[in-house]
């Protein structure tokens, strides 16, 4: 599958840089040629020795070390690949990256190429929350830089949250897509997809029956035309899509946050099945009955709405945007009506009756509603909905 494809691997210097030679054998094993550089730190968690052994390959480990540079200068090294990695990518590495700092083999290397570049970001948690990283990562995701994880997790510094490396198999998943080769190489797509979860106290949530089935089907059939997919999920049961950046959110002001931080992109996905109402008065302690049989009072605010507000930007609106539109009654009708209301481009109609099996179910029959008219599909599995869509997406950006 990545017979004969050219990994660069920039190895940084943090603790997961040991999860980089099961990667090399994970990527060695699917056909691919690896060429390891390490950062200084990074040598201080693996040996130089072990990366070569595993990737059968010399392993570069600063700027002077080119003494070859007749052989192979810095320049050809970072455009000889097909895709460079960088992993664990570190706090100092992405501030470097994203100030277009070439201070070493490594950054160099990252500033002088003109290849897709995929980071598997590893660090403590507060650095990875820090305004600073957040910052460095936005402007590197507008420059088009791809995103694997970071995962939450126990931490080696014995902290918890989000910061630990990706794990060896789905950064190749990441590889695998950042590499496909189709119409859509290049473009970038938000989707968002799942319940979203809207808390009435610390144990007890507003929800509904998604899946999220259909929103990952359509990340994963977008991956493989070769788009670099930011995929934004409520808490649903579906498996995550392989080979996406995955952000995982609760509520609908959350989704609604990483959406506008996901932007710019191409497209846009709105699969999500979001509440439409949270609580006004939430609360922090768990509500107690209180004995007068009667039941507690509750206040509801309405939820943003995130198809909407993407639709009407102004600045910064993706080229096309998709919504969905989960109808009981007079679907088609309310649909037409909910694609003026939202100012979406496309709106993808379907009957989510108890009947039909739609929502939770493994299949779907939508109608997709553009400015061309209606294009009703016959009803197919959530995947082979997806690959239609992915692909009608794909036409519409060429
Ligand atoms: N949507 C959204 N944000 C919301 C509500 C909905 O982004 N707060 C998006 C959904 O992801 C979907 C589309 O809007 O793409 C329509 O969602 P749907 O639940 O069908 O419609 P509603 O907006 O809830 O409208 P209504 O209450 O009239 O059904």
């Amino acid at each position: 599958m990545l017979h004969g494809r050219k990994v660069l691997l920039v190895i940084g210097g943090g603790i997961a840089a040991y999860k980089c030679l099961d990667l090399i054998r994970r990527l060695a094993e699917r056909g691919a040629t690896v060429t390891p550089v390490l950062t200084r730190a990074a040598t201080e968690f693996v040996t130089p020795l072990s990366v070569a052994a595993l990737a059968g390959d010399k392993v570069y480990t600063d700027l002077f070390d080119l003494t070859d540079e007749a052989e192979m200068g810095h320049i050809q090294l970072s455009r000889a690949a097909d895709l460079l990695v960088v992993a664990p990518a570190t706090a100092d590495l992405l501030a470097k990256m994203a100030t277009g700092q070439a201070n070493d083999l490594a950054t160099t290397l990252l500033l002088a190429t003109d290849k897709p570049v995929l980071v598997a970001p590893a660090m403590n948690v507060r650095m990875w929350e820090h305004p600073a990283t957040q910052r460095n990562i936005a402007t590197l995701k507008t420059d088009g830089v791809r995103f694997v994880g970071p995962n939450d997790g126990n931490m080696a510094c014995g902290e918890f949250g989000p910061g630990r490396m990706s794990e060896p198999l789905e950064i190749v998943s990441a590889i695998t897509a950042a590499l496909a080769d189709g119409p859509l190489n290049g473009k970038h797509i938000l989707v968002t997809s799942g319940p979203t979860h809207e808390p009435i106290d610390p144990v007890r949530y507003i929800a509904n029956r998604s899946s999220g089935a259909q929103g990952t089907a359509i990340a994963e059939a977008l991956a493989a035309l070769g788009a670099n997919v930011t995929f934004i999920t409520g808490p649903a049961d579906a498996e995550r899509p392989k080979g996406v950046n995955v952000v995982e959110v609760q509520t609908a002001q959350q989704m609604l946050e990483a959406a506008k931080n996901a932007l710019p992109a191409d497209a846009a996905v709105f699969a999500a099945a979001v509440a439409d109402w949270r609580m006004a008065n939430a609360v922090n302690s768990k509500i107690k009955k209180d004995g007068s049989g009667s039941m507690p009072s509750f206040e509801f605010a309405e939820n943003p709405d995130i198809l909407r507000t993407v639709s009407q930007m102004t600045d910064g609106r993706p080229q096309l945007v998709v919504g969905f539109a989960a109808e009981t009654d007079d679907v088609l009708a309310n649909a037409i009506a909910k694609r003026e209301r939202k100012g979406c481009d496309w709106i993808v109609a379907n009957d989510v009756s108890p009947e039909t099996g739609i929502m939770g179910g493994a299949e779907n029959a939508v109608t997709l509603i553009s400015d061309s008219g209606q294009d009703t599909w016959e009803r197919m599995s959530k995947i082979e909905v997806s690959r239609k869509l992915s692909a009608k997406i794909a036409e519409a950006l060429s």
